[in-house]
């Protein structure tokens, strides 16, 4: 049964409106010296005919109106959010209640995990001398796969283009990538699909992935390679195998796989060869005999046991590694997988290196690191800690224009906005990055895409030297870990570099 004076009820100062109107002076005195629920339970028995149950929750619900009548908002202890069922974990739940399978999107993970950010740079002063900018040279370049290739790559900034595949990626972002990266003199790399003829013919340099699911891997294209990515791993789902839901699977990107179209197409998520470092040893001579031993082999891990997988790579013959931390982007990967799976970066690279350094290997076998880097500065850290060129991923597809307040209405339309959007596995990509939508494709137009990622990297490598310099470096290889302090205790521990104004370094 309704309460019939409750209905409608808005915030104590109506009550109050009300009672003043419809009662007496008598009332208005008690409600002056008793608190709301007082009156309230005065008035529903006087008034109302309810049985004692319903006034018993009445009134617990009269409770959580707002306590000062004159305050025309709730009390902020019955609106405290709770830290175990925040807003998107509440939404999440309700979601899987209604349709029982698992989360799959794009983009890196969402949860706060400790990343570059939490270090800094000691600049030179007295004890360091500083680089002039406009006068004394901080060189970039870096070669990549020089420990067995006859033609290893020497690329001129130490900033590449990670593998994204053609399928997950539209042509015209894959062709925008290469035309940039040629123009900044660096790498491309193909992905889970293959290669395209608009991808080979932008990239000067282009790396050919070969991975699992084998999708678009032939051996023409390997010839067309100048180098090799054998793919065990990528850091937003080590352990896990690609995806791309049937609205991406367009004739095309179907019969570069081999694979109908218009069906969802899940990668396997370990080679179908080999099965351990032994096998790996194989195949990679199997691989080098094609391409008569002059392209270097790369091999890419998702970051988990970091120090065992990085000396099995060596073992195996890699070339360079490149190992990519759980921040790592990705086009469409189950959620659990993206935000619980796998180590940050941050650590990552360090035990990476230490592992290169107990083998002597490294800078021998180039350590190229993945995950989360959006800046000159990630980039600046990731060398100093030993890394010799990092990887980009989604910092790319934004200089594209993903996540640009444009198209808004095509944003609200996939059910999220600028700024929040992770829908690449949609395929209604509102930017034309991550879509097979010639209408959305359009979008994008490649030299324009070309221009911003361009631009992009430019201002990266500017802000990389700006930092080398700083620390009195002419070449950024000449960062390392001494110029680096940590502002938590955490990143601390994980760099292994001391806590700022501290000579500390927890573990050590
Ligand atoms: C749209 C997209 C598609 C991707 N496709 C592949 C792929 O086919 N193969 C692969 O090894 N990694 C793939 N990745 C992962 C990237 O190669 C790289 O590891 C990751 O993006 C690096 O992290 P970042 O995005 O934070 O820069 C993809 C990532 C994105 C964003
Ligand atoms: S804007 Fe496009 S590329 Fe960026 S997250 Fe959304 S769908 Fe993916």
């Amino acid at each position: 049964m309704k309460h019939k004076f409750l209905c409608g009820v808005r915030s104590p100062v109506w009550v109050l409106t009300v009672l003043r109107r419809k009662c007496c002076s008598t009332i208005e005195k008690i409600w002056n010296s008793c608190c709301s629920v007082l009156v309230l339970n005065i008035l529903q028995r006087s008034f109302v005919d309810t049985d004692p149950l319903e006034s018993f929750i009445t009134s617990i619900s009269i409770t959580l109106m707002p306590s000062d009548p004159n305050k025309n908002s709730f009390d902020p202890r019955f609106l405290r959010p709770s830290a175990t069922f925040p807003d998107h974990v509440l939404a999440e739940i309700h979601r899987a209640a209604d349709q029982g399978v698992y989360e799959i999107r794009g983009f890196g993970a969402k949860r706060s995990i400790p990343t570059f950010d939490d270090l800094v740079f000691l600049g030179a002063s007295m004890s360091r001398y500083p680089l002039e900018g406009y006068r004394e040279k901080c060189s970039t370049d870096v070669v990549i796969g020089n420990r067995f290739a006859e033609n290893p790559l020497h690329l001129e900034i130490p900033i590449t283009i990670a593998g994204m595949s053609f399928g997950a990626l539209g042509a015209n972002a894959k062709e925008s990538i290469g035309r940039a990266a040629s123009e900044m003199g660096t790498s491309t790399t193909t992905g889970d699909g293959g290669m395209t003829d608009e991808e080979r013919n932008s990239s000067k340099t282009l790396i050919y992935q070969v991975l699992p699911s084998r999708y678009g891997l032939n051996p023409v294209d390997v010839r067309r390679a100048d180098a090799l990515e054998v793919v065990v791993g990528q850091g937003a789902k080590p352990g896990g195998g690609g995806m791309l839901l049937g609205q991406k699977i367009t004739d095309r990107v179907a019969a570069m796989r081999n694979l109908p179209t218009g069906i969802d197409q899940r990668s396997a998520c370990r080679h179908p060869d080999w099965t351990g470092p032994d096998d790996l040893e194989i195949k990679l001579h199997e691989l080098r005999e094609i391409t008569d031993y002059k392209i270097p082999i790369l091999i890419k891990i998702g970051a988990t046991r970091v120090e065992f997988d990085v000396a099995l790579a060596v073992k195996a013959g890699a070339d360079a590694i490149v190992l990519d931390g759980m921040q790592g982007g990705t086009a469409a990967t189950q959620d659990v997988f993206i935000e619980h799976v796998g180590i940050p970066t941050l650590p990552a690279v360090r035990i990476a290196v230490d592992a290169l350094l107990e083998m002597d290997m490294h800078r021998k076998v180039q350590l190229i690191v993945s995950g989360g880097i959006r800046s000159g500065a990630d980039a600046a850290k990731a060398l100093a800690l030993g890394a010799d060129a990092v990887s980009i991923g989604s910092a790319a597809m934004v200089a594209l224009g993903c996540n640009r307040p444009i198209y808004i209405e095509d944003y609200h339309k996939i059910g999220t906005a600028p700024g929040f959007c992770h829908h690449c596995h949609t395929g209604r990509c509102p930017v034309g990055i991550t879509t097979q939508l010639p209408e959305l494709e359009a979008r994008l137009k490649t030299k324009q895409g070309a221009r911003w990622l361009r631009n992009y990297l430019a201002t990266m490598v500017l802000e990389l030297q700006t930092l080398a310099r700083a620390c009195g470096k002419s070449h950024v290889l000449n960062l390392e870990p001494e110029d680096l302090v940590a502002l938590t205790v955490e990143a601390a521990a994980m760099a292994r570099v001391p806590l700022a104004g501290t000579s500390w370094i927890p573990g050590q």
